[in-house]
This record gives structure tokens, C-alpha cells and sequence, in this order.
């Protein structure tokens, strides 16, 4: 057992912005860093396991922390451009397109790495991911630390990612040297990849930075990795390792009931279309409740605020809280269809808690796979190991 320290940057949490006393924790947790300790920290995407990227020990003490093989290679974080330099043999003009419009933010990019990134930190690969963070507490610790911050999410491998300091200590207290305790993460899902190493750029996974955003940037159409549209066969290698693995998992068989509904054109703008394809999902949500149930076991249930009233007896006083439990069924609303931030958000702390509630069976309602709804699809299919139910 490790001593864990924890830096609770309370004055961050409460207005954003870095105070002195918070700045003291930073350059402590800095020096840990600095030192080839390993510090989780808070990103604008969900929490990062930091250790100092350029030391084969460290990235090696990171896969040992998260019980993570050690061929699924990290991502390098940097607070300015000047230290991507070193890691990388040349910077493609693609990367200085997307760093200039998407830098500090949640995108992550593939480039070819330079003899000084061990194959410790790259899973033995000779590119190197690299990624500047928009968090300002992550930010201030990677520049403190005056070194490239190699860091995975902060979980323990194939559980969900963190999104809070309390995620993070639930997996690696006592593992690890330090938490910086930045409060919730923003968007919730981990950052776009895009792989610059090859002659076309390439979507290896969905993140806040779509798709649409990398094209219209680099004035280019974007390859999609084969991987990421349909389940892991034999003859499919997903370029980005880690998405070969049942990651972002929840401990419960998880399924997908999905509508077609956002396929059509104007298919959401129509109310009347919207309401009858909501009610298919939720018939058949409530048809698989009934059968696990009957099963004897307790069903989670993720559903959505439009949904919400319709899984309650008409007419029923419906709880102020999203949260509603019997004896066999726990719902929970994850926000509004029309606010993806929110569901993003929210996603991986809901599964976390059915974790913690020992649910035996999860049953998601699906939401519109387009922009930021693409990310939560992904994450959403690979927690239920591509089980969809299509209505
Ligand atoms: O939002 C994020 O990206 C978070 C925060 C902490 O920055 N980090 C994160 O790291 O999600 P991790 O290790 O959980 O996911 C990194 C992904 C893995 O799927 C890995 O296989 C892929 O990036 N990756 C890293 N280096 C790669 C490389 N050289 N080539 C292809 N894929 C790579
Ligand atoms: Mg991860």
C-alpha cells in the first residue's frame, strides 16, 4: 500500500480559476510528477493517471497501478506546443491545423515519436499519442512539472473511466502517490484520437472534437478506423489498442435498445414520429425489465427525460429526483436527448453506480449517433459488448 496524498483544490472547484493555495498543491503534486511518481489529475475529458512520460518506470508503474497490459500505449500530455517537438520526428501540417483551431482541448493526435519516448510509454509502437489538455489545473500541473505527462484514465483497467476524485480513489487509493481533487470533469468522455502518422488522417475514437469539426478544419474527408463501426472480429485490429478491449465496462451484461428515428431527415423535428418511436423503446425496455425481473434479478435501467414520465402508471406522481428504485428495478433518467453534453457527461458515473448498487443487468436506452452522440454510442456499444437491440 502507497500513501496516497490528496490535493483538494477547493478554491478551483468553487470559481475555476487557480488560487495561490491551490497553486502551493500543484507545484507539490508537480515535484511528484517531476520526481517519476504517479499523480491522477483532473482534464476537461475525464481524470488522467500522470507520470513523467520520458521515464520507462513510470509509464511501467502506471500499467502495474491500473492493472492495465502493457501493450496499450499511453497518451503523452503537453502545455505548450514547444514540447511536442521532442517527442515526435516532425510535426505533420495536418497536426498544426488541428492544434491551432482544437489546442488545449479534448483532441488527442497520432504522430510518428522520436528515439527519446520510450516504448514503455508507446506500448512498444513507433508513434506516440499527444495531447494538450484545456483543464487549467491540468494545464498549471503539466507545466509545473516541467516534463511530458504520460497518463491513461484513472481507472482501474476495464472498469468505466473517472469522472470525479471520488471515481479515482475508489480504484487507485493506495496505489498511486497523489489525486488532485479538481472537482467533476466537464465533457465525460475521453478525447477524440486522430491518427497523423499515415498519408490520410484517421478517426481511431469519437470524442467532444467530432468528426465534422477534424474535416472542416483540415478541409478534408477523415477515414473512420473499421473497428469502430462494427464488433471486434478476428480480422479486425483497431489501430488504437486499447479500444480492442471491453473498456468502459460496467459490471453487469449491459444491452442497447435502439430507435431509428434520427436516421430520417427531418425525423426529430416531427413530434408526433418522435413520440411513437420513444414509445417502441420504451415497450421494449419495459419488456425486458419484466423478463429479468422474473429472473430474480435487479435491473438498471438508463433512461432518458423525454422518457422518463412513460415508465410510471399514467396519472402517477413521478419522483423529483432521476433516481427511482423498487425492488427490482432501478431508473435513472441520464438528461435530456437534446442536451448530448449532459448525457456525456453523466454517462460513465451512472454505470459506476449500478456498479456499486450490484445491478445484474443494464438496460440503456440508445440516443442519436450523430456529433457528440457518435462518442456516447461508442462508449455505450463497447460497455454492452455490442448488444443492440434495434426498434
Ligand atoms: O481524454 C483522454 O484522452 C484521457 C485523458 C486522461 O487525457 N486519456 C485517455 O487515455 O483516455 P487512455 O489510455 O484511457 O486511452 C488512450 C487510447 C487507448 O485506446 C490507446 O490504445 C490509444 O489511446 N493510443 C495511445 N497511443 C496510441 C498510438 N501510438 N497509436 C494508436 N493508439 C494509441
Ligand atoms: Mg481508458
Amino acid at each position: 500500500m502507497l500513501n496516497t496524498t490528496v490535493f483538494e483544490l477547493s478554491d478551483y472547484k468553487k470559481t475555476g480559476e487557480i488560487s495561490f493555495s491551490d497553486e502551493e498543491k500543484l507545484i507539490e503534486a508537480a515535484g511528484i510528477l517531476r520526481e517519476g511518481g504517479l499523480v491522477a489529475f483532473p482534464t476537461e475529458t475525464v481524470y488522467g493517471l500522470g507520470g513523467n512520460g520520458l521515464l520507462k518506470e513510470a509509464s511501467k508503474n502506471i500499467y502495474a497501478a491500473k492493472g492495465r497490459p502493457s501493450d496499450n500505449p499511453l497518451i503523452v500530455h503537453v502545455a505548450d506546443m514547444e514540447s511536442v517537438e521532442p517527442l515526435v520526428k516532425e510535426i505533420p501540417p495536418m497536426a498544426r491545423i488541428l492544434a491551432e483551431k482544437f489546442w488545449p482541448g479534448p483532441l488527442t493526435m497520432i504522430m510518428e515519436k522520436s528515439p527519446r519516448v520510450p516504448y514503455e510509454t508507446t506500448g512498444g509502437l513507433e508513434t506516440v499519442a499527444v495531447r494538450m489538455p484545456s483543464d487549467k489545473a491540468a494545464l498549471e500541473l503539466i507545466r509545473l512539472s516541467g516534463v511530458p505527462v504520460a497518463a491513461p484514465s484513472a481507472n482501474t483497467s476495464g472498469r468505466p473511466s473517472p469522472t470525479t476524485a471520488f471515481h479515482v480513489k475508489e480504484d487507485l487509493f493506495g496505489k498511486i502517490d497523489a489525486i488532485v481533487d479538481g472537482g467533476a470533469t466537464g465533457i465525460g468522455v475521453e478525447s477524440t484520437i486522430v491518427d497523423l502518422s499515415g498519408e490520410e488522417p484517421v478517426l481511431l475514437r469519437p470524442g467532444a472534437i467530432t468528426k465534422e469539426m477534424l474535416e472542416a478544419a483540415l478541409n478534408e474527408a477523415v477515414d473512420v478506423d473499421p473497428a469502430l463501426e462494427k464488433p471486434m472480429e478476428k480480422d479486425v485490429h483497431p489501430k488504437a489498442p486499447g479500444m480492442k478491449y471491453r473498456h468502459y465496462a460496467p459490471k453487469a451484461p449491459m444491452v442497447i435498445v435502439q430507435g431509428d428515428f434520427y436516421e430520417g431527415a427531418d425525423g426529430i423535428e416531427d413530434g408526433l414520429r418522435v413520440y411513437e418511436e420513444l414509445m417502441k423503446i420504451v415497450d421494449t425496455v419495459k419488456a425486458l425489465v419484466s423478463e429479468n425481473a422474473a429472473e430474480g434479478k435487479r435491473v438498471g435501467v438508463i433512461c432518458s427525460d423525454e422518457t422518463w414520465e412513460y415508465y410510471f402508471e399514467r396519472g402517477a406522481v413521478l419522483p423529483k429526483e432521476k433516481v427511482y428504485r423498487t425492488e427490482t428495478v432501478e431508473l435513472r433518467s441520464i438528461g435530456s436527448r437534446k442536451d448530448e453534453k449532459s448525457i456525456a457527461h453523466n454517462l460513465y458515473s451512472v454505470l459506476r453506480d449500478f456498479d456499486d448498487e450490484d445491478i445484474d443487468y443494464i438496460i440503456a436506452e440508445g440516443v442519436d449517433p450523430r456529433k457528440l452522440g457518435y462518442a456516447i454510442m461508442n462508449r455505450m456499444q463497447k460497455a454492452a459488448g455490442w448488444h443492440i437491440i434495434r426498434v
